[in-house]
């Protein structure tokens, strides 16, 4: 059994980095009960992620970047690697937990991607309940947007935050998870990388799973994640596979702000950003737990 979370590439402001890995931690250690307890690798995904999306300081759910009208817009995506799987939604606007609604998608919907208000149509049909757009937005981001709205010449900061996780249960499963609301101030409707599967998520039991983080446009042009997944199919390790997928992206777009955290089927993790900071956390081979701020990171004891 393994699992790995990355809380979003981007510059972090320093001040908050022991709130970020505290976060993080609590994350972890809820997927990985699920994980100890027998739970599956898609059950240990959601459920650090549902921890990152309550979180208020992670792009995801509470806390989410606003869009150019003020808005929270949320976009999520769940893969199960069983049978190459998933289930994703984008630009949702009242759903507390959008990973839990991706995942409920994969499993009952007969279809796989939803966007808007129909996703939130199936919330209600699904059980979850709908809560106001401004129950997500927190203190912080309310007047960082008042701040952009009121002087034109503020800068819009890069963005970090999105959340992601990756897992391989005890029985040889492997999920992933993430979750984003997006990069800030962004134009009302845009979507990033998250939902679009191969970009923001992959996972492929054979192989193994990845989830992306970072600017969203240079994630899909390159669909990171199964780049990943696809490196480690050719036989190198996930550490490498996760360097050299960033590698190239930043080969081709200059300080592209992605990153990517993978492990493969054998429970080896990898992960790689090209940005300030990555925060991520992990269990390794022996059981324990790690956290980091940025890469290099020594993923193996
Ligand atoms: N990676 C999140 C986004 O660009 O929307």
């Amino acid at each position: 059994m393994r699992l790995i979370l990355h809380g979003g590439a981007g510059p972090w402001e320093k001040d908050n980095h022991p709130q970020v890995l505290d976060g993080m931690k609590r994350a972890l250690i809820a997927g990985w009960e699920v994980l100890r307890g027998g739970g599956s690798a898609l059950s240990a995904v959601e459920q650090a992620t549902i921890i990152l999306e309550d979180h208020p300081l992670f792009d995801a759910g509470f806390g989410s970047f606003l869009n150019d009208m003020g808005e929270v817009e949320m976009d999520a995506l769940i893969t199960d690697g069983r049978n190459r799987d998933f289930g994703a939604i984008a630009a949702v606007m009242q759903v507390k937990n959008p990973i839990t609604l991706a995942r409920l998608i994969m499993q009952n919907s007969g279809h796989r991607f939803f966007v808007g208000a129909g996703a939130e149509k199936l919330a209600v049909d699904y059980g979850l309940r709908l809560v106001p757009n401004v129950s997500l937005v927190t203190e912080e981001e309310f007047i960082a947007f008042q701040h952009r709205l009121t002087n034109a010449d503020a800068v819009i900061p890069p963005g970090r935050g999105t959340v992601g996780a990756v897992a391989l249960d005890s029985v040889g499963h492997i999920a992933s998870a993430t979750s984003t609301g997006g990069s800030p101030h962004k134009k009302k409707g845009r979507v990033g990388d998250v939902p679009i599967y191969g970009a923001g998520g992959y996972s492929d039991d054979r192989y193994g799973g990845a989830s992306s983080t970072g600017l969203g446009e240079n994630i899909m042009r390159h669909v990171l994640s199964k780049q990943v997944v696809d490196r480690i199919a050719a036989g190198v390790s996930a550490t490498e596979a996760a360097v050299s997928a960033a590698e190239e992206v930043a080969a081709h777009i200059p300080d592209p702000e992605v990153g990517v955290i993978a492990l493969d089927a054998d429970g080896r993790l990898g992960a790689s950003h090209t940005t300030a900071h990555m925060p991520i956390a992990w269990i390794d081979a022996a059981g324990d737990l790690h956290t980091a701020m940025t890469g290099p990171y020594p993923l193996e004891a």
